[in-house]
């Protein structure tokens, strides 16, 4: 897509307690229908007025985002949602209350309408109040929703810092407001609840044991744990398969090397099949990666290999703070050849591993 650059803005501000000249700079330019990228506790986010469809379209201009891939509306509380819903499903309220704000979207009927480019068309609509201060500060002072998709370019890792924002962004949006790094480092879980039972769409920062404390049993959609949907945007595959999440179907949270994923109950059994399979990579010339939790750090670098290491398997969260942090480092070095250590899909531990599917395009060792 050909567009003019535009001069992009960067402006500090305090994680804890955001500037009002900042916020009003930023409602400024959203009013107009500007592009602002802000950071969320999740990932940073790119956004524009969700009331204003020109606005939107731009959004997916700037990432080179598909059409029919929808966004997440973000709101400063729960109780703004009433004017834009007639009945929300009771569910949706003990999850408000007890995750908002927080890394937790609800997939709702679009009763109201909110735009097909916000929806992607879909008669539903994606809904979140994040628990970072300068998003929440930023949607308070702008009074009304906010469209925001991760502030990446489409299919590159989602982005962290702004740092990473300007790498993906710069030129093709108004501002970026710098927050310091988002501290969850996984996006929100999508949680559909428009049919009889709540669906999983997308395992994020809240657990899946951790909905099912409060709605009961909660599907998992198959797009979850399969990687076969990261291969292809699916043309030509049966309507059936269609992932209920469009995002899902697209390649995702990828790297430009090669990602390997290797899975397993027995760690050191995985750690034993990293090394022997960085050798052999090695020794045909290619230069390798090794992204891992911190159990068997040590073996890995004194072999000499690139490491990053974050977190433990049995407490991933610190892996899941800097997991595309880690991918963008492995581009810049550049490595050809990523291999990743799996972790117990269970827990933050879930989205772990979905975004290391995607990442490897479904190139999973099991070990
Ligand atoms: O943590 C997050 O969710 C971040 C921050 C910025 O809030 N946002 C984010 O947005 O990750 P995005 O656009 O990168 O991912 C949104 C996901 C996509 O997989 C999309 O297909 C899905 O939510 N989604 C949005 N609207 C939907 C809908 N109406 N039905 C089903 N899935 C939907
Ligand atoms: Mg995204």
């Amino acid at each position: 897509m050909i567009q003019s650059r535009l001069p992009t803005g960067l402006l500090a501000v305090d994680p804890r307690k955001p500037e009002k000249y900042s916020m009003q700079k930023a409602c400024a330019i959203l009013l107009a229908g500007g592009l602002v990228a802000f950071p969320t506790e999740t990932v940073y986010g790119l956004g524009a007025n969700a009331l204003d469809e020109r606005a939107v379209a731009r959004i997916f201009a700037a990432k080179g985002r598909p059409a029919d891939n929808p966004l997440i509306v973000h709101f400063a509380a729960a109780a703004r949602l009433n004017p834009f819903f007639k009945r929300l499903p009771p569910m949706a309220w003990l999850l408000a209350e007890r995750f908002w704000p927080g890394p937790l979207t609800l997939v709702l009927k679009n009763d109201y309408g909110f735009s097909a480019a916000v929806t992607g068309g879909l008669g539903t609509v994606a809904v979140r109040v994040p628990a970072h201060p300068v998003a929440l500060a930023l949607l308070g002072a702008l009074g009304v929703p906010v469209a925001a998709p991760s502030a990446n370019v489409s299919g590159r890792p989602s982005p962290t810092t702004a740092a990473h924002v300007l790498d993906d962004l710069e030129g093709r949006i108004d501002l970026v407001l710098d927050g310091g790094p988002a501290w969850l480092g996984v996006e929100s879980t999508v949680l559909d609840l428009t049919g009889e039972r709540p669906v999983l769409l997308r395992p994020g920062g809240v657990t899946l044991q951790q909905l099912e404390a409060v709605v009961g049993p909660v599907s998992l959609d198959p797009a979850v744990n399969d990687p076969a949907w990261a291969e292809s945007e699916n043309e030509g595959e049966s309507e059936s398969k269609q992932p209920r999440s469009p995002g899902m179907k697209y390649t995702h949270y990828a790297p430009k090397a090669r990602v390997l994923l290797f899975d397993g109950a027995d760690s050191a059994g995985v750690a034993a099949k990293i090394l022997a399979e960085a050798a052999a990579l090695t020794g045909a010339g290619q230069r390798v990666g090794i992204l891992a939790c911190r159990d068997h750090e040590s073996s890995y670098r004194e072999q000499g290999y690139d490491v990053i290491a974050a977190g433990w398997r049995e407490d991933p969260a610190p892996l899941a703070a800097s997991l595309y942090e880690a991918l963008r480092c492995f581009d810049r070095i550049p490595v050809d050849v990523i291999l990743a250590e799996g972790v117990p899909a269970r827990g933050l531990g879930l989205a772990v591993m979905n975004r290391l599917f995607k990442a490897a395009g479904g190139n999973v060792v099991k070990v």
